[in-house]
């Protein structure tokens, strides 16, 4: 079962510089990402990740950022204006049991979750969205917190992406977290 969606309001705690001690959103996404990506971000809040990941994907990429509460997409595109980054950012969004993201199919080079696929109602649609969004080769990184998600629920989900097609790649640490990392393998 879905754990309950976090409250908007949680956004900006999400979102503080404060978090940046103990989890560098560089040192997580950076060693998946380059320049000109386009990168696929279900559950962005108010875009701890999403920030950075605009930076890096430079003018020429772009971060397509998708949630189920219009109040974290206010907060992220609040954010991303006074960065100067909204033009590479494109944030949506989506109704719970679906990211609508079939515009975007074989289009991505990478996905990242982050704390959000427990709170979604189904991980298999979840994963075959993703799946289908990813150029084949393309990387998707799952983060869970090791405090909501136990190594049974996480080992659940691996086995999800799995069926969707991704193949589990190299090892990754995210502190307090559970992560894995998935290749799209060709069909
Ligand atoms: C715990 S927050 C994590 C935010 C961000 N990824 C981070 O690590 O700071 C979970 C986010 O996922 C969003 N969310 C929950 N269910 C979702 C769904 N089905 N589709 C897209 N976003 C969802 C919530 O609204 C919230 O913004």
């Amino acid at each position: 079962m879905a754990d309950r969606v976090c409250p908007w309001w949680m956004g900006y705690l999400l979102a503080s510089p404060f978090r940046r001690w103990m989890q560098n959103p560089e040192d997580v996404v950076g060693p998946f990402m380059e320049p000109g990506m386009t990168v696929l971000e279900p559950g962005p809040g108010m875009g701890f990740f999403t920030l950075p990941m605009a930076e890096l994907v430079g003018p020429s990429g772009r971060v397509v950022a998708v949630d189920v509460q219009p109040k974290m997409l206010d907060g992220l595109r609040r954010r991303a204006a006074k960065a100067d980054l909204l033009p590479r950012l494109d944030a949506r969004l989506a109704q719970s049991g679906s990211l609508g993201v079939g515009d975007l199919n074989g289009k991505v080079d990478f996905v990242l979750a982050c704390a959000v696929v427990h709170e979604m109602p189904s991980s298999e649609v979840f994963f075959r969205e993703a799946a289908a969004a990813l150029k084949t080769g393309g990387t998707l990184l799952l983060v869970e917190p090791a405090g909501h998600v136990d190594p049974v629920r996480f080992a659940h989900q691996i086995n999800v992406a799995r069926q969707a097609g991704l193949e589990q790649g190299e090892r990754t640490v995210v502190r307090r977290c559970r992560a894995a990392v998935f290749t799209k393998k060709a069909a």
